[in-house]
């Protein structure tokens, strides 16, 4: 029970890494809020949990993490729900890209940028204020991605995106550390959720031979390593970024 008696918003909550964080969370004694843009998912997210005999530990909201006035409102509604916030796991993400040459820029770069990079920005700053608010401790942790740090086939505004999460994180932790908060960003490499679900079988299989087991990562490997940056047992971590690539980078 290493999250006991905190409180962490994990955005993106309803699918993949997200939802799994969350059950690895509660599992660890968090009270987490479920935020997403589909609040269909967030909600029966949520009665999962209920039904599952964790009553109270979960809460839904619905969140554009494009929209700062939105992101507001969701730390106000975990603050609301649960007295206050520990955590933040800035993840909901979109993926998907087309050949540089072929962009059209309205398109194809700047709605990736929206999600990816400024929904972490404005996370980390609205979270930031209210753990300064709170006079609490704090640790922010943002899924930046392997492209975060690689070029890779029709990925340009994705991985401009994911580097931002990663120089977002390291400026945050700089600035931040003073009122006792961490930042750390993970990057995944090939894990087994919808956002890749999108690519065809045959780049799926290659997705996974580049990683050294060979396979896809399960969400639930990733959750692992969150909830452990999410605990007091990572507080020498900060401003850095953990890969969680299976060896892809190596
Ligand atoms: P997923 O598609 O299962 O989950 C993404 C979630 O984000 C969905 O529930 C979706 O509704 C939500 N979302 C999308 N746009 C949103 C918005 N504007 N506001 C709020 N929520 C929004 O995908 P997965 O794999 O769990 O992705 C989570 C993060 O991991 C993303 O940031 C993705 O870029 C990153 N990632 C995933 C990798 C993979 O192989 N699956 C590899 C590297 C990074």
């Amino acid at each position: 029970m290493r999250l006991n008696g905190k409180v962490a918003i994990i955005t993106g909550g309803a699918s993949g890494i997200g939802l799994a964080t969350a059950r690895k969370f509660v599992s660890e004694g968090a009270k987490v809020l479920v935020a997403d843009i589909n609040l269909q998912r967030a909600e029966a997210v949520v009665a999962e949990f209920e039904a599952a005999g964790s009553p109270g530990a979960t809460a839904a909201a619905q969140v554009d993490v494009s929209k700062f006035a939105e992101v507001e409102a969701m730390v106000q509604r975990a603050v609301d729900v649960f007295g206050k916030i520990d955590v933040i796991f800035n993840n909901a993400g979109i993926a998907g890209g087309k050949a540089l040459l072929d962009h059209d820029p309205e398109v194809d770069y700047a709605p990736m940028i929206r999600v990816d990079q400024d929904g972490v920005y404005y996370g980390i700053l609205a979270a930031g204020r209210q753990f300064v608010k709170q006079g609490t401790p704090g640790v922010i942790i943002s899924t930046s991605s392997i492209y975060g740090e690689q070029a890779a086939e029709l990925a340009f505004s994705y991985s401009a995106a994911k580097a931002a999460v990663i120089s977002f994180t390291r400026s945050a932790a700089y600035e931040l550390a003073e009122h006792g908060i961490r930042a750390v960003a993970i990057t995944p490499g090939r894990v087994g959720t919808p956002i890749i679900n999108q690519f065809s079988e045959e780049l799926r299989a290659l997705f996974a031979s580049e990683q050294l087991r060979n396979k896809m990562t399960e969400p639930e490997e990733i959750a692992n390593v969150v909830a452990f940056l999410a605990s007091d047992e990572s507080n020498v971590i900060n401003g850095t970024v953990v890969h969680v690539d299976d060896g892809y980078s190596s």
